[in-house]
């Protein structure tokens, strides 16, 4: 009911190769899960650097920008695509500071990680990235469009 009226935004959320191999994975999609968001695309993926490069363009040109890609592409990422209301301003209140050392407590980086070139997930920072970044990252026949409220076990 509330949420027809109100805007449903997209974000791009991604486990990154650190957090695959921490075995992070589980705790950081619970996260979402648990704060009611709706998941509508996931996999497990290994990106080439072309991907990263586009997916970080904005980012082209600053002193970390190669070792970022190389962190990126270092291992599997597992790609999300959330929906909801407010999610992506949501979404990177529970992922927390990019330097995981002032994310507060209780945020995914704030609990989890210590350095920011290793902050173990990616959001989008706005509504417009997130449809960008979720197109960059899945084909349309990835995506599952469904409604959590008509599963019949929850009449
Ligand atoms: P940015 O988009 O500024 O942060 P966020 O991921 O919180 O939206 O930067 C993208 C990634 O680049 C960031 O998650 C980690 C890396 N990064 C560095 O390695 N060093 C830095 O000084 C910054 C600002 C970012």
């Amino acid at each position: 009911q509330i949420a027809s009226l109100e805007q449903v935004d997209q974000t791009y959320i991604m486990v990154k190769p650190d957090s695959v191999q921490r075995g992070l994975v589980g705790e950081i999609i619970s996260r979402f899960e648990k704060k009611g968001f709706k998941l509508t695309g996931l996999k497990l993926f290994q990106c080439s650097k072309e991907l990263a490069e586009e997916h970080y363009k904005d980012l082209k040109g600053k002193s970390f920008f190669p070792k970022l890609i190389d962190y990126i592409t270092s291992g599997p990422v597992v790609c999300m695509a959330w929906e909801g209301v407010g999610i992506v301003a949501s979404a990177r209140k529970l992922i927390g500071a990019t330097d995981p050392l002032q994310a507060e407590p209780g945020t995914i980086r704030g609990d989890l990680a210590v350095q920011t070139g290793r902050n173990i997930v990616h959001g989008s920072d706005s509504p417009e990235n997130g449809k960008r970044e979720i197109a960059l990252w899945f084909n349309e026949a990835e995506l599952c469009q469904w409604n959590p409220a008509q599963a019949p076990w929850l009449r």
